[in-house]
Formats: C-alpha cells, sequence, structure tokens
C-alpha cells in the first residue's frame, strides 16, 4: 500500500512526489500523457519562468486572499531557488524578478524531478489515465485508471489531486479535479481562462488588425488593477503581457482602458514641442514615441495631419482621451486553448490552508491549479505548484 497516489506528474504531482520521498514516504503517480511535466516543458518558450523573485500573496486571485499565504510561509521562493540550485540550476532573472533557469532549458527542470523520483523510488506511471476515485467503507480510496486499454485499480488511504487546469487540452488537460471536487460535494469556484488575449470585434476590428505585430509599451488598467507592461496588436484584437496580465482580471462586457504613453504627458510634451518647432505635425511628434505605422494608425481618432501650433483647445482634450485614456471594450478572449491558466476552481474554504487537505474529506488533497489561487504571469504559478506539492507532501 502506498503512502498516497498523486494524479497528475505536472508540477505540483512532482513536487509532491519528491518531498515526500525525502520524508521516506512511497507515493505513486498516475499520469495520462507519455511523459511528465508537459506545461512545464513548453512554459516560458520552453525556458521555464519557474519563480518570481518579489511573489508575495498579492500577485495571486482568490476568493480568499489570505489562503495562499500558509503554504507560501511553508515553501518560499527563496527555498525553490535553492532547491533547483542542489540540483544544478541556478537563476537568472529576466525581467519583474521573473527568474528561468541560467544555461538551462525547461527540460532540466523535468529531469531534476524524474531523477529524484527514480533516486527515491517513487514511480510515475505513465499513460495512465484515472478515470474515477471512490471512497470504500473503510475510509480508504479506490483509484481506477486506464493504462494502454487496460482497467486497473489502485488502493491508498490519501489521494492527492493535482491535476490541473483546464488550459490546452493537447498537452493532457482535463477537469479531472473539478468533477471529483464536485463528486465528493466540495464547492467550485466558476472557472474561467486567464492569463489570455482578448479578442476584439465591432467597428475597431481592422483598426487592431491592421497594426498587427506591434507592440506599445502600455498601462493598461481596469476599476480593479492596472499594470505596465508592453501590449501586442494581433489580427484578432490584443495580446503581450500587459493584456495577459488584465485579462485575470477581467470579466465579459467591461472596458479596459489603456495609456499609450504612462510615463510621459503628452500635453506637456506638445507644449514643449510647440516652443520649439510650432510648424512640427502632431504626426511627426507622434512617430517619435511610437512605430511609424501605429503613428499613422492614430489618424482614425486624431488630427495627426495639423501643426503642433495650431491644435485648438479641443484637439487637446481628444489627444489627451485617446493616449492617456484609450478606451477597449473586448468582445471576449481567446479561451483555453490560448491561456496560460484557468481562473476558479476548487473553492479554499473547502480546504484547509496548513495541508491543502479536504476539510469535508479526509485523505482528499488538493494542489497546483485546480485550486481557486491563480498567480499573475511570470513564474507565479509555478511558484504556487512548487509551494502546494510541498505542503501536501509534509501532511501525507
Ligand atoms: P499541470 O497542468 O502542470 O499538471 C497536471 C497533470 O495532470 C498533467 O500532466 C495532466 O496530463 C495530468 N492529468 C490531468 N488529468 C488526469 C487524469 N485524469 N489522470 C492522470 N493524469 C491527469 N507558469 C509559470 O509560473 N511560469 C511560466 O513560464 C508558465 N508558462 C506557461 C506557458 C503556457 C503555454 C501554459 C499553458 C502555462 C504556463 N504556466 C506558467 C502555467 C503553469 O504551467 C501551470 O500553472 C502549472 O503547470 C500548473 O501545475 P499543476 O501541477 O497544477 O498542473
Amino acid at each position: 500500500m502506498f503512502d498516497a497516489v498523486i494524479i497528475g506528474a505536472g508540477a505540483c504531482g512532482l513536487m509532491c512526489a519528491v518531498q515526500a520521498g525525502y520524508l521516506g514516504k512511497k507515493v505513486i503517480i498516475l499520469e495520462k500523457n507519455e511523459e511528465p511535466g508537459a506545461k512545464i516543458l513548453i512554459s516560458g518558450g520552453g525556458r521555464c519562468n519557474y519563480t518570481n523573485l518579489f511573489s508575495t500573496s498579492a500577485n495571486f486571485i482568490s476568493q480568499n486572499e489570505h489562503f495562499c499565504k500558509s503554504a507560501f510561509s511553508q515553501w518560499t521562493v527563496e527555498d525553490t531557488i535553492s532547491f533547483f540550485e542542489t540540483y544544478g540550476i541556478s537563476g537568472k532573472e529576466k525581467t519583474l524578478g521573473q527568474l528561468f533557469p541560467e544555461g538551462n532549458k525547461a527540460k532540466d527542470i523535468v529531469e531534476v524531478f524524474t531523477q529524484l523520483c527514480e533516486q527515491l523510488g517513487q514511480q510515475i506511471l505513465m499513460q495512465s489515465e484515472v478515470k474515477t476515485i471512490d471512497k470504500d467503507a473503510d475510509g480508504s480510496f479506490t483509484i481506477q485508471y486506464e493504462q494502454r486499454g487496460k482497467l486497473k485499480t489502485v488502493r491508498s488511504a490519501t489521494v492527492v489531486i493535482a491535476s490541473g487546469g483546464l488550459p490546452i487540452q493537447k498537452l493532457g488537460a482535463t477537469d479531472f479535479g473539478l468533477k471529483v471536487a464536485k463528486k465528493f460535494g466540495l464547492n467550485i469556484i466558476n472557472t474561467a481562462p486567464a492569463l489570455v488575449p482578448l479578442t476584439v470585434t465591432g467597428k475597431d476590428a481592422d483598426w487592431f488588425a491592421s497594426l498587427s505585430g506591434n507592440s506599445i509599451f502600455c498601462r493598461v488598467s481596469n476599476d480593479r488593477i492596472s499594470f505596465e507592461e508592453n501590449i501586442l496588436f494581433t489580427h484578432w484584437g490584443l495580446s503581450g503581457p500587459a493584456i495577459l496580465q488584465i485579462s485575470s482580471y477581467w470579466r465579459p462586457g467591461e472596458s479596459i482602458e489603456l495609456n499609450l504613453l504612462p510615463k510621459q504627458n503628452i500635453l506637456e510634451l506638445i507644449e514643449q514641442e510647440r516652443k520649439q518647432n510650432g510648424k512640427k505635425t502632431l504626426l511627426n511628434l507622434l512617430s517619435q514615441l511610437y512605430t511609424r505605422k501605429i503613428a499613422d494608425a492614430l489618424a482614425k481618432y486624431l488630427p495627426t495631419e495639423k501643426n503642433l501650433s495650431s491644435l485648438n483647445k479641443n484637439d487637446l482634450q481628444l489627444i489627451e482621451q485617446q493616449i492617456h485614456y484609450f478606451k477597449v471594450k473586448p468582445a471576449g478572449d481567446k479561451g483555453y486553448d490560448r491561456a496560460e491558466v484557468m481562473r476558479g476552481g476548487v473553492d479554499t474554504n473547502e480546504l484547509s490552508s496548513k495541508t491543502l487537505e479536504s476539510k469535508k474529506v479526509k485523505g482528499l488533497y488538493f494542489g497546483g491549479e485546480c485550486v481557486d489561487v491563480t498567480g499573475w504571469l511570470g513564474g507565479y504559478n509555478f511558484q504556487w505548484a512548487w509551494a502546494s506539492g510541498y505542503v501536501i507532501a509534509n501532511s501525507l
């Protein structure tokens, strides 16, 4: 009999298996894919942004913003860094605290886990898709899984659901964690794609499409939060880091606001330029601030052909409005196929914040993305996956 059966060889399940192994506990991981760590392998463009130096609970979305604090105090960013350093992977900060393996690739991160599992005698059964989990009269669980067409069962007093969220089905994503939670009577917080590009349709769609491939450093805001990073225009709307970040806070029907010049004031710039060269056109000034393509496109909204000296009060108001308060009403998002994470999931009220065990069902644990704890873009989601795997392992 194993100390636990872990469902899913992703970031959370692998960390849980290794940490349990350090404590002398035997676990088995059941994974439906042919290889472990599918999402780790493709993350960060194949380089895996595995944590963030500035990670705090404020970088996570949850109905209970305090829930993740306990896990993050048990397993810190420093713990992540030193864990990987121990196995030869040192971190390099790319931007905004985002840590990537220096000189290494995402596959090296996965190899740390597969090698440790082997050394510690933790089994990973690949091509093993868990179908059902039942609680038996004696309180233990019977887990039924399909391995290469054959149905098999395994029993354990403890089950760890580390089966991830809904994004990217072709990488193995399933709603299994949500189904198990529902089956055992646990509440689910509504799920939706997060860290996902936003689409624009209607009268402005052609304008956005015409700028496809261009990016601008922006402040993107709604009434809850704002992010300063690049946005990217695409054929169907908006992407880029600032858009992915705000998408996690966006709800259908709402508008977002783009400040296209967050570090400067356009009216002050015009005033200064007027003094030196009033004959300069607004288009020329905008071309100094943006790519020519974007400056040209702004002609749809602004009197770009006018000289700076001839801009009147109404023109200036319009310019300020469009440059600093550019409103966009996204039509929707690009869905789970293009999302980096799922928002929502197993209600944190159902789980102990110290151990991540279900309060209702003894021996049933949930970790990683299937829990209602969603990180920002930038290594935060892996930090949650590692921390939750660690916390569960300690409690097995
Ligand atoms: P994860 O999805 O990693 O693992 C779950 C596993 O369970 C999968 O292997 C799946 O096959 C398996 N499974 C599901 N159902 C099963 C069943 N019924 N039976 C058996 N196995 C089953 N985050 C970050 O911090 N930095 C980054 O750079 C990136 N980059 C990134 C890029 C892209 C394109 C995506 C889609 C996502 C990211 N992320 C990220 C997010 C990050 O990948 C994600 O938050 C973690 O992988 C979640 O870890 P989990 O272990 O919870 O699930």
